[in-house]
Formats: C-alpha cells, sequence, structure tokens
C-alpha cells in the first residue's frame, strides 16, 4: 500500500441536458488528485550502514526519480486530454499540500502538462513556462492535509493502532517484531513501528542503497504487516469521514459551482495531496 499508488480521481461534467444521450456529452471540467512521486525517508534506522547524505535532496524529500514520475504522469494526462488542455495556464488551477515535497511533485507535472506551445514560450527554446500553485497552512488545510488539524482523528488513530497491537494479528509476528527490533534499532512494538521501519528499507531497496542480510529473512512478513496496517488506520468510518471527506466533499463542489457558471475560465483543478487522505478514498 505505500508503494508509489497514483489515485486519480477524474470527474466528468457532462454539459448535455441529458445525462443519457452519449452524442450530446461534453467534457467541461477535468479534476485530479494525486499524491507525491517517490521521496527519501523522514529517517534513517539506528543501526542504518547508509548515510543520511546519499538522498541529495533531503531526509523526506521528492527524489529525482519521485519528479521523473510526475512529469510522466503530467505527460500521460496530457495525451490523455489532447482535445480538452491547451497550453493556456490560466485554464489550471493546482492546489498543493503545504509539504515541499508535495509542490515539487505538482511543479513536476506541471512542466509536462502545461509545457508551452509557441505562443506561451516566453524564453525561446524553454520548453518550460511558470505556473502558480496555492497552498494554505496545514493547519487550516481540511482538504489536502486532514491529519493536522483534527487531534481527535489522530487520538482515535492511535487507539486502534493500541487496540490491534496485542493478542490480535502482531501477537502472532511476537518473534519477528523482535528480530527487527534487534537488527534495525528501532523498538518495534505497533503498527505504526512496522509502517515506519518498512517505509526505510522500502525506499533504501528501491534506490540500490546497502542492505543487511538480515531484512531479507523476513521480507515478506514485513510487507504484509504494513499493508495490513494501513486498514487498521482507516478501516474506521469516523477516521474516513475526517480524512477523505473533505476533498470529496470538495471535489463534488467544485463540480457543481462550475456547471453554475463559476469559475469560468478554468478548466481544469489539481490536487498534489497527501498519501493518507488518498488512502482513505480506498476504504470509501
Ligand atoms: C537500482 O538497480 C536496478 C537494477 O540494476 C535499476 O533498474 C534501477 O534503476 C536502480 N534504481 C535507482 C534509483 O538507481
Ligand atoms: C460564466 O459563463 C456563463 C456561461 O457562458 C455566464 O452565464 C456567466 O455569467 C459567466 N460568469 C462569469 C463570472 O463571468
Amino acid at each position: 500500500m505505500s508503494r508509489l499508488v497514483w489515485i486519480i480521481l477524474v470527474t466528468i461534467i457532462c454539459g448535455a441536458t441529458s445525462l443519457y444521450e452519449e452524442e450530446e456529452k461534453e467534457l467541461i471540467f477535468l479534476q485530479f488528485v494525486f499524491r507525491n512521486g517517490f521521496s527519501a525517508p523522514q529517517q534513517l534506522y539506528p543501526n542504518d550502514p547508509n548515510e543520511p547524505r546519499r538522498w541529495e535532496d533531503g531526509l523526506g524529500e521528492l527524489t529525482l526519480e519521485g519528479r521523473k514520475q510526475m512529469f510522466a504522469l503530467g505527460k500521460e494526462l496530457r495525451k490523455r486530454y489532447k482535445n480538452f488542455i491547451t497550453a493556456n495556464p490560466r485554464e489550471i488551477t493546482m492546489q498543493a499540500a503545504v509539504h515541499p515535497k508535495n509542490k515539487r511533485s505538482g511543479l513536476s507535472l506541471l512542466a509536462s502538462l502545461y509545457a508551452p506551445t509557441d505562443f506561451w514560450e516566453f524564453m525561446p527554446g524553454l520548453p518550460w513556462q511558470p505556473i502558480p500553485i496555492f497552498y494554505i497552512s496545514a493547519r487550516e488545510d481540511k482538504v489536502l492535509s486532514p491529519l493536522h488539524n483534527c487531534p481527535t482523528v489522530v487520538e482515535r488513530m492511535e487507539k486502534l493502532v493500541d487496540l490491534y497491537g496485542t493478542d490480535t494479528v502482531l501477537d502472532m509476528y511476537k518473534q519477528q517484531l523482535k528480530f527487527w527490533s534487534l537488527n534495525s534499532g528501532i523498538s518495534i512494538q505497533n503498527w505504526n513501528d512496522v509502517v515506519s521501519l518498512h517505509r526505510i528499507l522500502y525506499a533504501e531497496k528501491a534506490y540500490n542503497h546497502t542492505i543487511p542480510n538480515w531484512v531479507q529473512k523476513y521480507w515478506t512478513e514485513l510487507e504484509c504487516l504494513n499493508d495490513y496496517a494501513y486498514k487498521i488506520n482507516f478501516n474506521d468510518p469516523k477516521i474516513l469521514k475526517v480524512v477523505g471527506g473533505p476533498i470529496l466533499w470538495h471535489l463534488v463542489n467544485s463540480a457543481v459551482d462550475k456547471t453554475n457558471g463559476d469559475f469560468n475560465h478554468t478548466k481544469v483543478m489539481a490536487y498534489s495531496g497527501v498519501s493518507k487522505s488518498l488512502y482513505s478514498e480506498n476504504y470509501f
């Protein structure tokens, strides 16, 4: 689950009087949501043989691979919507979560989605044009950073993590938890610790950093538990409502506003979000 999953929601509005008559349908508005591209882990583990400086962009930041992924995604979308999208930057509004990796993901995607055609080229030969990205502080951003402004949900998630911590699945893996703790130097006690260790090792593997032999021994188990941890964090209606609700509400409302003649120049709305709010959509 923590692998590079793109979740794209595309809202197509029909300008036709009847939704059932194919030939009258016309695309007038496109909305899509995506998470950041590949990013470096937030931290390394205590016994990590790798140096943090191997992540040139910094820990927790979007990597070169991540920027290439976003650029490729923008290119693909431009191809898919070639009859709808022009190169006029006025027609797109992009909103990003406040973290630099989300802003840079958005910019990398715009670099290809809105690469300038002749008229929009402002430096001859430069296949790029400046396009603004909007963001607000995480504390205020219910749509793209929902966990920051609802302490109750964070608390509830912690409770769930505790609740399912002992005497359930984790208990069956006691031996592995001990093995990972001893070898990594992180004390692996609950689901979130499992996710943290997996996140680091997964990124280091993908980037061909040094992987000690012990990692391979229970790798399949670590991957399974990591996937299961997301279920535990999100398989709860109250959490889903707060974490995934605002973005769905926002998408639907923007679509309604558009049909009512608001933001006439905007044809595309793009949201560069954090993975947690997007994962939650899987559970609706
Ligand atoms: C890691 O190594 C594999 C296999 O040699 C290669 O395909 C991949 O591009 C490398 N990854 C990075 C990020 O350099
Ligand atoms: C947007 O376009 C619609 C239809 O062309 C028009 O009725 C409406 O007045 C326009 N709204 C604005 C704010 O320009």
